[in-house]
């Protein structure tokens, strides 16, 4: 059984996803399977049994390693094949209220390791769309520990200002070329707590800048859409088919 707040925050985050600002920050609903789903992910990157829940300590190690060694340990998540109906699963009613039960998702959700510094890499700004991803689409971007004490967090520009900015550049033919990806947002990062994530349509641009820690960001990101609405993908290997119950 539900209970009532998730109600309210659930229908709150569908009403701006259509009719407001395009994204929203929600509860994770089940965080039991969550939690799960973020020890297996440590467990499958190698990290030793007493330490799965020291994941500050977990971070701090991630932030001396080298990108090459990050690309490594990715390569080793290949193993963990349940991290996207798990994530799915953690947010059963607000993905069921959107779309309904029957889904296409993606068939591996995307673990990220964002390291701390001015000469690391940013996410530069981008929307969903430019992937081929269908107008139907969602993501969720949910961090795997609280974000409040470093800037590592994802930014957001809003419906109105995404849109803006697309048609512009729509004018020259172009889906997120040079024009978006060069565009500096100094927009501050949603803050957000462990067993938070943010939901968004395929149309909100995003991006990260870096930031100053000692320590490592660790999030994951899912699409997911409709069984029931038109894939439209370039690429159809990307999505599986998934029901919630
Ligand atoms: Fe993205």
């Amino acid at each position: 059984m539900i209970n009532n707040n998730f109600k309210v925050a659930n229908s709150k985050a569908i009403k701006e996803l259509k009719n407001g600002c395009g994204y929203a920050v929600f509860s994770i609903e089940r965080m039991d399977i969550f939690k799960k789903l973020r020890k297996n992910l440590f467990q499958a990157l190698g990290v030793k049994k007493n330490m799965l829940d020291k994941v500050e300590d977990y971070r701090k190690y991630l932030s001396n390693l080298s990108n090459a060694e990050i690309n490594k340990l990715m390569i080793r998540l290949l193993s963990y094949n349940e991290i996207s109906e798990m994530f799915v699963k953690s947010c059963p009613t607000l993905i069921k209220n959107l779309c309904g039960k029957k889904l296409f998702i993606q068939r591996r959700a995307h673990t990220t390791v964002k390291l701390p510094g001015k000469q690391q890499l940013k996410t530069l700004p981008h929307y969903e769309m430019m992937s081929g991803i269908s107008p139907f689409s969602y993501v969720i971007w949910a961090p795997l520990h609280d974000l409040d004490n470093d800037d590592g967090g994802i930014y957001y520009l809003d419906k109105k200002r995404s849109l803006k900015i697309m048609k512009e550049e729509h004018k020259e033919g172009i889906v997120n070329g040079p024009k978006i990806l060069n565009m500096k947002i100094n927009e501050k990062p949603a803050s957000m707590q462990f067993g938070q994530a943010i939901i968004f349509n395929p149309f909100i641009m995003h991006g990260n800048n870096n930031f100053n820690s000692d320590l490592a960001r660790l999030a994951i990101n899912i699409r997911f859409q409709s069984y029931n609405k038109p894939l439209l993908q370039k690429n159809t290997e990307y999505l599986k088919y998934f029901e919630l119950h």
